[in-house]
């Protein structure tokens, strides 16, 4: 997080004071880095051929400037909603470098695919090839499509982020495929272009990755043999970074050298999907500490950010590090769990060694740049924390939190109880 360094005990967010930019603005806030979402990008992309497609998983962090961002260095996007098809466009992601995932596209958001031109419907079921064909022909249209395979392989992740197993919902299983591919070549309206996968999220082990990939070698010899074009092949996403409680014994050189090699043997253009590699240590959530206080055998530093600006801790018990802002130098480390406001045991951010708190004093919970803002909510009727992008010494509100009347006047009454 070389993004986010302390200089003369302040943290900085590139060229940017965080502490005064808290005093300034208010707090809770999302804080993302252009040069380290920039980094990060290039690393990934730098590690593949060049005619690769980069199709950024929109769902790990969507905001417009953050997506901007990520389209000025030539990137394309992964969308899973006609919401996140339209963040893509307005972001300027051209179309031509937008894939479709998702088990649940509505007849409105396959229209929608379809009208925009997009690269790639991931469909992920016997039923959506059935409803993507009927729109597309209405429409006199051809939609690409591949189909999300489910390999059946353990990623070995939290199970609340697997998704390559037989028994999650996503994507037709690799048994039945074969037939899936024989159905799509005979309706109308579709073009087959390759195969995609996606096995889960947060994936520490090179391993699954090997396996799935084997898996779609051999589907892919079957399905030639069979007459298909597979010109494609979507190796989704799932690289999981180091949250600092376990190393991720991944590195996205060897996982760029096993896809690379994969895609020469079968002679397939490639496209990945990556999201929290790219997006989650260029942001950091920075809080102020409401009260500090003592339980029966603990003592609890409560925020004024809680689960529904950050919800991973509570609903994955995700580990990440917090730090202080501004530690004062005298300070001695003491023990606290850290934690929200809202009305929630689960509202706990863990338990983290500081320099000793009070009320009033900045911490920022770091790598919380993927899944951060983009799975918050106004529960508690908190709207969720502003966010702002920092660019060498500049910076900018690119989601202003929304004041407790604004968030009221989203409500309404009818006529019937005014
Ligand atoms: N492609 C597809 C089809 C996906 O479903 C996902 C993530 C990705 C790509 C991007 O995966 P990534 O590179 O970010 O691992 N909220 C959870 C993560 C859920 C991931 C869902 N799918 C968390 O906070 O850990």
């Amino acid at each position: 997080m070389t993004a986010f360094a302390f200089r003369d005990g302040r943290m900085f967010a590139e060229g940017v004071d965080v502490p005064a930019l808290a005093d300034e603005i208010g707090t809770p806030f999302y804080c993302y880095s252009t040069s380290a979402l920039t980094a990060n990008y290039r690393n990934f992309a730098g590690a593949f051929p060049a005619d690769a497609l980069i199709a950024y998983s929109v769902k790990a962090n969507g905001n417009l400037a953050v997506l901007r961002t990520l389209a000025k260095l030539g990137a394309g996007a992964d969308v899973v909603s006609g919401g996140e098809l339209k963040k893509a466009l307005a972001a300027g992601i051209p179309a031509e470098k937008i894939v479709f995932s998702g088990v649940g596209k509505t007849r409105a958001e396959l229209a929608l695919g379809l009208q925009a031109g997009i690269h790639q419907f991931n469909v992920e079921s016997e039923a959506e090839l059935e409803t993507l064909s009927e729109i597309a022909a209405g429409m006199g249209a051809i939609a690409p499509v591949a189909i999300r395979v489910n390999p059946d392989i353990d990623a070995r992740t939290h199970a609340k982020i697997s998704t390559g197993i037989a028994e999650t919902k996503f994507g037709i299983p690799w048994t039945r495929a074969r037939e899936g591919y024989a159905r799509a070549a005979a309706l109308p309206g579709l073009k087959i272009v390759g195969v995609d996968m996606h096995i889960g999220s947060q994936i520490t082990e090179l391993e699954p990755f090997g396996q799935a990939l084997a898996r779609m070698s051999e589907l892919i010899a079957m399905l030639r043999s069979d007459g298909h074009q597979v010109a494609r092949a979507d190796a989704g996403g799932g690289l999981g970074v180091n949250y600092g409680n376990r190393m991720p014994g991944l590195k996205i050189a060897d996982y760029a050298n096993l896809v690379a090699q994969f895609a020469r043997d079968q002679n397939v253009s490639l496209i990945l999907e990556p999201g929290r590699l790219i997006a989650a240590s260029a942001g950091i959530l920075v809080a102020r500490v409401i009260h500090v206080k003592d339980g029966e055998n603990r003592r609890f530093a409560i925020l004024d950010a809680g689960m529904n600006d950050f919800l991973r801790p509570a609903l994955y018990g995700a580990h990440h590090e917090i730090v202080c802002v501004a530690p004062r130098e005298d300070a001695p480390m003491e023990s606290y769990e850290v934690v929200g406001p809202v009305c929630e045991t689960s509202d706990s951010f863990g338990a983290h060694l500081l320099p000793r708190l009070r009320a009033g004093d900045l911490v920022a919970i770091l790598m919380t740049g993927a899944y951060g803002a983009a799975m918050a909510s106004a529960y508690n009727a908190r709207p969720p924390a502003a966010e702002v992008v920092v660019h060498g010494k500049r910076w900018s509100i690119v989601r202003p939190k929304m004041s407790d009347d604004e968030h009221l006047r989203l409500d309404r009454i009818p006529d019937w109880l005014a």
